[in-house]
């Protein structure tokens, strides 16, 4: 992953637990209304991939224990990971793209329910993504993938077959290649091809516009169906509906370059997942406070977007930052990129080696932002923070203060999930703080079963303990239970 040159390196700082009684007065467990229903507290756990489906997109019993265990520290919500709206093969990614998932997904609603008593409700969060490929090796690029132009016919001043251009072609060293490819065909040689919202040459890609929002209904439909509290449209990240909402969105059909064409489809959508559910059930989406891309999207665009949101009627925003292909590392050949490796992706997740702005509360200021222009058009949309949130003094302060009405930690609930209760008991003293070292995140990239080194060793080899399929980590933080019931 990338660093910020700097390499400053910070420590938690979670700052003084309340006291039970504290804790009883705190904005952080009161109440919040979320469209047409209401969350407990204002803690929430952010969607997060944690690699247990299976190969085709289904529920699986690892899956239904990491959530029962996040349950258990009763969240005010929680969001279900990143859920594939189309009925493709995905990888172990889970998938919401067809009624045959509606069962496994029925499961994990009653998990929940049951593991925290009826007191978290439960959001799934819906995607769609592009196609992208491998990097693939150079001889095989030239030979099957590239399509021989005129371009390439003009670059060797020759009447050579297609054949011996791409001999040709394979023998240039790099500095010849930038020069004898478009930048899009170097990109795909050295990075892997990646599809974008603005192929509009792919009949696939320019019809977007009439596929997407019947997608996201029937998954919305389904999501109903199996019990979920709502759903949260990801329009965040390196994802399909983010690079509708891009700066670098070109589309000159209706849907790109300007912002009122970037946010169009992004409204389409909600307008159509609001027809297919109705009035009330929960919408809300996630998307990004700035992309942290060169040339960008700005926090001047995505308060404007979260304006427009919140006038449509979507019923919470979840903010979110970077976590952009276009900046990330360069993947062997053979491996995909990854969107969290570059620049963009540090902004995601930062880490406790940073620059003088340290990890924590990167986010909040152009969150803040988007609450006031939101507040100041008349809107009550409620706003969820998240980044490097790690303790309670701060996660109050946030709401006091009016940056936000939800808090969000992701990282720090999967060092301990219990932690929003522990502060409520008044034994934050027993919460296990993460470090932000960003191992759980490194495991994600990989596609591994995501585990904190926290815990995932601790008595790693008592019987019954569940363990990934390499054997050495335990899948689960270990238990904890309030004292009454110890
Ligand atoms: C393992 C892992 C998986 C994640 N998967 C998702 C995801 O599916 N959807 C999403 O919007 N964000 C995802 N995120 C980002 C988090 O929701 C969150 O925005 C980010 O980690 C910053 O919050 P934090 O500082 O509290 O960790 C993931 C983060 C981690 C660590
Ligand atoms: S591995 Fe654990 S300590 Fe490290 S960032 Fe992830 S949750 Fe935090």
């Amino acid at each position: 992953m990338w660093r910020p040159p700097e390499r400053v390196k910070y420590e938690p700082r979670p700052g003084p637990w309340p006291d039970r009684a504290r804790a009883a007065k705190a904005k952080l467990f009161s109440p919040v209304d979320i469209g047409s229903i209401t969350l407990l507290q204002r803690t929430w756990v952010p969607a997060m991939v944690p690699w247990r489906a299976t190969d085709d997109g289904h529920m699986t019993e690892d899956l239904l224990a990491w959530y029962e265990r996040f349950a258990r520290g009763k969240p005010g919500a929680m969001v279900v990971e990143a859920t594939g709206v189309r009925d493709i093969p995905s990888g172990p990614l889970l998938r919401i793209g067809h009624d045959r998932f509606i069962p496994g997904l029925k499961k994990l609603v009653e998990t929940v329910e049951d593991a925290s008593d009826g007191e978290t409700r439960l959001f799934i969060q819906i995607i769609d993504f592009l196609r992208i490929n491998r990097r693939p090796p150079a001889e095989k690029f030239f030979e099957r993938f590239l399509e021989i132009t005129d371009a390439h016919r003009k670059y060797f001043y020759d009447e050579l077959s297609d054949d011996k251009i791409r001999a040709k072609l394979s023998g240039l060293n790099d500095e010849a290649l930038a020069e004898a490819l478009t930048e899009r065909e170097h990109h795909s040689l050295t990075y892997g091809y990646r599809e974008r919202v603005s192929d509009l040459h792919l009949p696939h890609i320019r019809e977007l516009p009439e596929t997407l929002p019947g997608l996201f209904s029937s998954a919305a439909v389904r999501a109903r169906e199996a019990g979920f509290d709502g759903v949260e449209l990801h329009y965040a990240h390196a994802y399909t509906m983010a690079s509708f909402l891009s700066a670098y969105n070109t589309r000159d059909d209706g849907y790109g370059l300007d912002r009122d064409g970037r946010v169009r489809l992004p409204l389409e959508v909600l307008a159509e997942v609001r027809k297919a559910v109705g009035d009330d059930y929960v919408i809300g989406c996630r998307y990004l406070t700035e992309d942290c891309l060169d040339s960008g999207m700005t926090n001047e665009d995505s308060v404007y977007f979260g304006t427009r949101f919140a006038e449509a009627g979507m019923d919470f925003l979840s903010l979110s930052r970077g976590g952009k292909f276009e900046d990330a590392k360069q993947p062997k050949v053979g491996a995909a990129a990854y969107p969290y490796t570059g620049r963009s992706g540090y902004e995601c997740m930062p880490q406790y080696i940073s620059d003088e702005k340290g990890p924590f509360g990167r986010n909040l200021p152009s969150t803040a932002n988007i609450r006031r222009a939101i507040r100041a058009a008349g809107h009550q949309t409620p706003v969820v923070a998240a980044g490097g949130v790690h303790g309670f003094e701060e996660a109050e302060r946030i709401l006091q203060d009016g940056e936000a009405d939800v808090i969000a930690a992701a990282r720090q609930t999967i060092a301990d999930p219990d932690w929003f209760l522990k502060a409520k008991l008044g034994l934050g003293g027993e919460v296990r703080v993460c470090i932000y070292s960003n191992y759980c995140e490194a495991l994600d990239t990989r596609h591994k079963q995501v585990t904190c080194e926290l815990w995932d060793r601790e008595n790693k080899d008592e019987p019954g303990i569940a363990l990934s399929d390499d054997g050495r980590r335990r899948l689960l933080p270990p238990d904890w239970s309030p004292p009454q019931s110890r």
